[in-house]
């Protein structure tokens, strides 16, 4: 027989819940890959009965889910929902709550917080009348805080009632195949990793530009901005992971150790003008929930440098946007042009939402000629059927981890403190130079200053 577990997710009417979480059981359903008989316990404050509630799920996962829609899965695991109406704001509710646990039989506790950080405290507080919770594991959604100093409190009051290594922090991005795949491509080729390096790439770029706009996010986008939202989690995960020396094992606290290491390396810019440029896009401040005179940004590109022995001097630039016309996101290494007639070579890591890599490297034009052109060689990983099949998404995996009690794939502490300290002082800098906004069209690539910033240091954007 199966061990149970209760999976509980707060926020349980939210976007995320029904975008991501439910679609995720689902497949974890049909693939059978959950270990667990999983009771899902949904909390909100809507005023639904649990059968309700799963019609209404249906939906969404019909909708969301990455493999097709059979109804008996769907069945199956819609058995195992119970909806429970609480405000999870007031402590004194929890008291039911845990008479309620006891009526299901519910035990060996997963909390799953889906709702804005400023809750996360009055749910610790609450839990604190729950049989069981204070063993259990806690799963939190970020943004993990507001800014350095709130993060820091945050995280003492999570790890006064949670075992620190029962604390699950997500950042989906991890999630990702071809993130769990930048490890590989280098460190298994040794045709990149020789030249992975200062002295052999003249830059390496991040991008993760989006088509959508805050839709019904408004109120909590504007009080963020893409270098809190997009920035200081997912795009510095990424960066850690692409600048690392090799873990000596694949354990996890290896792999952290590593990656701590680069964003202590972090270099404050000298020169914020020539290192960082806000947008915003045209109608954001007509946006739902966002304020008419808002300067919140849309938009970030910063160039940044390291300071250690790989990296030293060579620039990284790391860009995001909302209302950019298309979704993608690459990391594209640029290495140095060997001479003045050929180009610099490129690997592309694509990210999403194809999964592949690309090359471009140098050869002969065809002939009685010596001129160099560039070959284009484009792997597509996801073309194939049978990667869709076998590759999970990013929160099926990482609920799938959180359960199995894998601990590599999410944030830990000491990164997340140190990268809302990098961009707590980006921010800061910006601002105190009296830096302007940038406006930029919906559907463009973004504000025509990112492109002048890369301009002034010789370079440019890739785009593939
Ligand atoms: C979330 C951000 O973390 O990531 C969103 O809060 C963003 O603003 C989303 O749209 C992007 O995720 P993905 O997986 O679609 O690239």
């Amino acid at each position: 027989m199966r061990e149970k577990n209760t999976f509980t997710i707060f926020g349980g009417t939210g976007d995320l819940t029904f975008r991501k979480l439910l679609p995720a059981l689902y497949n974890m359903e049909m693939t059978g890959s959950n270990p667990f008989d999983t009771q899902i316990v949904i909390i909100g404050r809507r005023d639904y009965t649990s059968t309700a509630y799963r019609e209404l799920a249906r939906d969404w996962v019909e909708k969301f889910a990455r493999l097709h829609f059979r109804e008996d899965v769907y069945q199956r695991m819609a058995d195992r929902i119970v909806y429970y109406r609480m405000d999870f704001t007031k402590e004194e509710a929890y008291g039911e709550l845990n008479d309620f646990y006891h009526e299901i039989n519910a035990g060996n506790h997963i909390f799953y917080f889906a709702v804005a950080p400023r809750f996360f405290p009055v749910i610790v507080q609450g839990l604190k009348k729950v049989e069981g919770a204070q063993g259990g594991k806690v799963v939190l959604e970020k943004p993990f805080g507001e800014s350095l100093e709130a993060a820091a409190a945050l995280n003492e009051k999570m790890e006064a009632f949670f075992s620190p290594d029962h604390i699950y922090r997500i950042d989906h991005y991890l999630g990702k195949e071809m993130v769990r795949n930048i490890q590989t491509i280098r460190f298994a080729n040794p045709i990149f990793s020789n030249v992975w390096d200062a002295e052999h790439i003249e830059c390496i770029q991040i991008s993760a530009l989006e088509e959508v706009g805050v839709e019904t996010r408004g109120g909590y986008y504007d009080h963020s901005g893409a270098l809190k939202d997009m920035m200081q989690n997912h795009l510095f995960q990424i960066l850690s992971i692409v600048a690392m020396e090799q873990p000596r094992s694949p354990a996890v606290e290896d792999m952290h150790r590593e990656q701590m290491k680069v964003l202590a390396a972090l270099v404050m810019p000298e020169d914020i003008s020539g290192s960082m440029v806000l947008g915003q896009y045209e109608g954001y401040r007509g946006e739902p929930s966002v304020a008419a005179d808002s300067h919140t940004e849309t938009y970030a590109a910063v160039r940044l440098l390291l300071d250690n022995e790989r990296w030293k001097g060579m620039p990284f630039y790391i860009r995001t946007g909302k209302k950019l016309g298309k979704r993608e996101m690459q990391v594209a290494i640029v290495f140095k042009s060997p001479s003045p007639e050929a180009e610099s070579n490129i690997l592309n890591i694509r990210i999403q939402p194809t999964e592949g890599v690309y090359l471009q490297f140098n050869i002969k034009r065809p002939g009685e000629t010596e001129e160099i052109i560039q070959a284009k060689m484009d792997f597509c990983q996801s073309c194939s059927v049978e990667h869709h099949l076998n590759t999970p998404e990013a929160y099926e995996r990482l609920i799938g981890a959180c359960f199995k009690g894998e601990r590599s794939w999410f944030s830990q502490w000491d990164q997340v403190g140190l990268s809302w300290k990098y961009v707590d002082a980006l921010k800061d800098a910006y601002r105190r130079n009296g830096r302007p906004v940038f406006s930029y069209e919906q559907g463009c690539s973004g504000p025509k200053e990112a492109e002048q910033l890369l301009a002034g240091y010789g370079h440019s954007w890739f785009d593939k």
